[in-house]
């Protein structure tokens, strides 16, 4: 994240306690079970991460509302464990600066390990009393594995239309962050906070896909070029393969040696930026008024400045 503005957003009043508060209860709650699989969830917890969907809920909250933990913590249960599955559906061997769940004990661990943190999350978000709320996170649960089924059927297609990708952006990535706001809003009929999560959730992970060209590791805890290797065709590997027919093949599957300093040297990377910044565009068009509307704001700007 750009430092300023998240800065600035952590010094909100009541934050510290909130996350505090968070992790006390991440941590109880990944500890409920004994076994491999809470072992793999620790670790996971551990290893950090920027609770930005729980920060979601709690930016979301209405005037004098006091923002739900519950929600908090099974908006980031949820994630936790898409990013268990994630790494072993990418092979990527690194996460948060760590070994991924994977490399370190295997897949099969990690994929209990995964199932194990989306059942806590349930549990979790079930104390909290609204079967409407439940039923939120479900939906958007569905989505992220529509989402990856979506991305799987694209895998080594240099011509899948940005249309799709797009959509496939909006379906794993967008819709946890929709949760995350509708949940934080008390699922408000009147707040058009869901859409504004699912358009951040769209400008977030086109910064994540250009960040896998050209981030680097010690910032993002993750190894760059794990999508063009996965032939995982994303905005900037798509834009750049379009000038480029080495880029073309090497998403295709073919050697990829150089192709990421040859992405970087069509454009794509900044071709890539605009369209994150219209995605944060159009979720800043959808605040009117909200509590945390600075905050809120602030963060459409930070998603796309982040270096991790
Ligand atoms: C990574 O999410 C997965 C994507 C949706 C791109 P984050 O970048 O929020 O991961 P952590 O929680 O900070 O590690
Ligand atoms: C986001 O896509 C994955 C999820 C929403 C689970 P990526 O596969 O690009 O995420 P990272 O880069 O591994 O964090
Ligand atoms: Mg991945
Ligand atoms: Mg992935
Ligand atoms: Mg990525």
């Amino acid at each position: 994240m750009s430092t300023g503005t998240l800065a600035a957003i952590r010094d909100l009043p009541g934050l510290h306690e909130y996350m505090d508060e968070l992790e006390e209860r991440l941590h109880e709650s990944v500890s409920v079970h004994g076994g491999l699989v809470s072992v793999v969830g620790q670790e996971a917890l551990a290893a950090g991460g920027k609770r930005l969907r729980p920060l979601l809920v709690f930016l979301s909250a209405p005037n004098g509302g006091d923002p739900s933990i519950s929600a908090g913590v099974a908006v980031e249960l949820v994630h936790m464990a898409t990013l268990v599955h994630d790494d072993l559906i990418d092979g990527a061997r690194f996460r948060r600066g760590r070994a991924s769940a994977w490399s370190a004990y295997g897949p099969d661990a990690a994929r209990a390990a995964g199932d194990y943190l989306f059942a806590r999350a349930f549990a979790e978000l079930s104390q909290s009393d609204s079967p409407a709320a439940v039923s939120v996170l479900a939906r958007s649960t569905l989505a992220l594995a529509r989402g990856e089924a979506l991305q799987r059927s694209q895998q080594r297609d240099p011509a899948t239309p940005v249309e799709s990708y797009l959509e496939r952006c909006a379906l794993k990535t967008g819709t946890l962050f929709e949760a995350a706001c509708l949940l934080g809003c008390g699922l408000s009929p009147t707040s058009r906070l869901g859409d504004f999560g699912l358009w951040l959730g769209v400008a977030f992970q086109i910064a994540d896909d250009i960040l896998d060209c050209a981030g680097n590791r010690g910032e993002t805890g993750k190894a760059a070029g794990t999508d063009l290797r996965e032939g995982t065709p994303t905005l900037p590997l798509l834009l750049a393969a379009r000038e480029d027919a080495v880029i073309r093949a090497a998403l295709a599957g073919g050697p990829a040696d150089d192709a990421l300093l040859r992405v970087a040297a069509t454009g794509a990377l900044e071709e890539s930026r605009d369209v994150a910044l219209d995605y944060a565009r159009r979720a800043r068009a959808c605040l009117n008024g909200e509590a945390h509307r600075e905050e809120l704001e602030a963060l459409t700007h930070a998603v796309v400045n982040r270096e991790r």
